[in-house]
Parts: C-alpha cells; structure tokens; sequence
C-alpha cells in the first residue's frame, strides 16, 4: 500500500506554515510518514490544528513518558477552553464524558478509585470464560455465512459491547443502540451530529440507571447505585456519564483492535505461523499489536498548565499538547527495529495504553478479549485469509480512533 505524499516541515515559522495535523496514515498499520520527518528534527514540532491554533506533537517515548506523568503540569481538564482538539465534533465531548478523561487531580483519583476494582488483573481474570463463550458463539455463528464475510460486522463489534454489558450489568438487547451513539460520538462528520448521539446515550443511560434501582446484582452499576449513588456521592447523571465513559472507551478501541489486529496477522503471515505453532505466544501477540497499531494515538492530549522547557522547547502556558503513542510506539531508540511487527520482541515500556494517572482502565480487560478472540478465530478458522487485496480494504480517514470500517475476509 502507497504511503502518504512525504514533505519536509520546519518546526517554526508563521503558524500556517506547519504542518497540519491530524496526518493521514498511508497503510492501515504504519503511523503517517510525516512523524519520521517531524522526529528527525527533534522530539517536539509544532503543528496546525483543525481550527487555527497550533499545538506541540511529542514524538519521542521519553518525552511523552514524562509528560504523560506529569498531569499538573499537562493537564487532561477538557473545560479548559485551551484544551487542543481536532475535530469539530469533539468541542462537546465534555458534556458527555468528562467525569473520568476530562479531569484532574483529586475529582479524579476519586472517580477512578469508584470503577478501579472492577478492572483489576484478578476480576478481568474471573470474566474470561465468559468472554470466551461469546466469542465462540460469535465465531459458530460467522461460520454459518457464506464467505466473503465482514469480520468487524460479525466479531469486532459485537464482542466487546456484549462484554461491556455483562461487566455493567445492562441488557444487551439495546447493544445497536448503544454501540451506534458510541460510534456516532467518535466518528460523527461533524458537531451537530456528535451532539446529538452523545445525548441520546447519555438520556438512554439515565433511564437504565432509574431502572436498573429495582434490579440490583453483582455487577458495576449496582455498585455504583448502592455505594455511590444512594449514598448522594454522586447523582445519576454522573453515574450515567461514568457508563458513557466506560462505553466509548470500551468499545470502538476493541473493535478497532480486532479489526486492525486480524488485518495485520493475516498481512504478517510468518508471524502468524509462530503464533499457530505456540499458542503461549499469544500474550506478547497482543502486546505487540498494542504497540505496534497504537490505535488511540488521537486520543492522548494535554493542555500546559505553566510554561515549562522540554527538550530544549519552551512550552507556555494554555499552549496544547498531543502526546503521539504511535510515534513513541516507533521510537528506535526503545524498541529496536520499531517498523518490524515482531510477536517475540520485548514490548516493554509501550505507551498504547497511555502512562500516569489516565493509563487506560481497561487495559486487564482489553488484553483479555483480544487474548481470547485471536486465539479462538485463528484455531478455529485455520484457514482464514483477506478476501480483498489490502489496498481496497477501507480505512477510517478523520476520525477519534485509528481503525477500518469493514474487514472482508474468507476461509
Ligand atoms: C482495546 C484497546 C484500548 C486502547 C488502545 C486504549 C487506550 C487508552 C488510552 C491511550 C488511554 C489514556 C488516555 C489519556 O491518557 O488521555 C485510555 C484511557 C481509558 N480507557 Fe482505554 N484503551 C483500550 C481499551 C479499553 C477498554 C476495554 C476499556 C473499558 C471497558 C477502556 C476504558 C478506558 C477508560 C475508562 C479510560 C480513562 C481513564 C482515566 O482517564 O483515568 N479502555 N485508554
């Protein structure tokens, strides 16, 4: 597949001499070419966001290592309004998910302590059966299509929004709903449409937090009914915009992991032979794939909250701040040979997750389904293959997460 057109950039200069940003990724796998030219100048460059203003993008792992660290100094507060964004669709994504991405400090800690314990390695841990019966009743399930079949349609979405239900509590039965408005909040062409999708989440929420008050269980919104709600910690809007959080971090992540995933083991067929012969390759697999999609590379952004020097750059206050996991991700001087998908390499140190106090939450869970799904779809459908050259399978262009649209494929 052809990589984007390359140009050379300066990092300074009039503000609409720099590179605009987000850049387009050539093939699905590889980050944009542009960060190599950009990092050959150094670990920070500044570029253009969507709506004039310019913001650092940190391309080196020590760099954003430390600042991801640092959350007094790079603040994650998306009211501030010079909170950097890159699309128009996300000028509202506080409304709906700022009680746990969108903060800081101590309003943080707090929310983060209420959903943590079920989230750690031992709970993921018990929730494994259970997620391999859903992806092996999804996967009978694809095999009685007739091939050409869409892997996303099929698994990729399906499979993570059944978990995220049974790990809530909430019916599944209104999955489309939910996995469309989740879709909607990170893809939506344009503001109105984002809006929209992220309210009728949040007002579907609050009803299924109303109901779900007569139908306490051992699951994550009883939980948070008993212990925080009915305590008056929180109000049920609150609680609401937790589960938006969950879901949207939650969903379109796995699905695009799989999707991506299965996209670049079938590409990669030598590794996928190693990983046939020795299913206990399966772990460092998936860290692999972590590292090397680095999928949320949009999502990790910062705003200064003081002027600060990083690699020799002086950093003001209120400028924006893109911590590029993907980027980091390639960094030579971490990972050697950082281009090559390896499934045997040492990942140690991958930013994909993110590092410091937002480091992803369900990462335990993440590496669990992805774990189960690859490993189930390879044993099952030994055969499995791309059922269009690579070159016509659609990515996604301007949207929140990197991903495809669809994964044709056959066996
Ligand atoms: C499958 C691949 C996934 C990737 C690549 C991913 C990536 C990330 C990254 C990079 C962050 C940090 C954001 C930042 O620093 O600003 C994050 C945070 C988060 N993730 Fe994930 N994630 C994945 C799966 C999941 C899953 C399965 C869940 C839960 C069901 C989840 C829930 C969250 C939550 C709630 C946060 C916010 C944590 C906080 O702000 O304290 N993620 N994720």
């Amino acid at each position: 597949m052809s990589d984007a057109p390359t140009t050379t950039h300066r990092a300074h200069g009039a503000p609409e001499e720099r590179p605009s940003y987000p850049m387009r990724r050539g093939c699905p796998y590889h980050p944009p070419t542009e960060y190599t030219q950009l990092d050959e100048q150094g670990p920070l460059s500044q570029v253009r966001l969507y709506d004039g203003r310019t913001a650092w993008l940190v391309t080196r792992h020590h760099e954003a290592r430390e600042m991801f660290a640092d959350a007094a100094l790079f603040s994650s507060d998306h009211d501030n309004p010079a909170f950097p964004i890159l699309a128009e669709r996300e000028k509202n994504f506080p409304e709906f998910t700022q009680e746990l991405f969108g903060l800081d400090g101590e309003r943080h800690r707090s929310r983060r302590r209420m959903l943590l314990p079920r989230f750690t390695a031992k709970q993921v841990e018990r929730m494994r059966p259970m997620i391999q019966e859903v992806a092996d009743e999804l996967i009978t399930e694809l095999l009685r299509h007739e091939p050409p079949v869409d892997l996303i349609a099929v698994l990729g979405r399906p499979l993570p929004s059944r978990v995220i239900c049974r790990l809530l509590g909430i019916s599944y039965e209104e999955h489309e709903l939910f996995e469309r408005h989740a879709q909607g909040i990170m893809q939506a062409p344009d503001l109105q449409q984002a809006v929209l999708a992220g309210r009728e989440l949040l007002d579907y929420l609050v009803q299924v937090v109303e109901a779900k008050q007569d139908h306490l269980a051992d699951d994550m919104l009883s939980t948070l009914i008993t212990e925080r709600l009915h305590t008056g910690e929180l109000t049920g809007t609150e609680v609401s915009k937790l589960m938006v959080a969950l879901l949207i971090g939650g969903q379109e992540t796995t699905t695009s992991m799989i999707g991506l995933g299965a996209l670049t083991l079938l590409e990669h067929p030598d590794q996928l032979a190693l990983l046939r012969d020795d299913p206990a390759l399966l772990p460092g697999a998936v860290e692999e794939l972590m590292r090397f999609l680095s999928i949320a590379d949009l999502t990790t952004l910062r705003v200064a909250t003081d002027d600060v020097t990083v690699a020799g750059q002086t950093i003001r206050k209120g400028d924006g701040v893109i911590l590029s996991t993907a980027a980091a991700n390639r960094d030579g001087t971490v990972f050697e040979d950082p281009d090559t998908f390896d499934i045997r390499r040492s990942t140690q140190g991958h930013l994909a997750f993110g590092h410091g106090p937002h480091r992803c939450l369900g990462e335990n869970l993440a590496r669990a389904e992805l774990e189960i799904v690859f490993g189930t779809l390879f044993r099952r459908i030994p055969t499995l293959e791309l059922a269009v050259p690579l070159e016509e399978v659609s990515m996604k262009v301007g949207m929140t997460l990197e991903g495809l649209h669809t994964l044709p494929v056959t066996w």
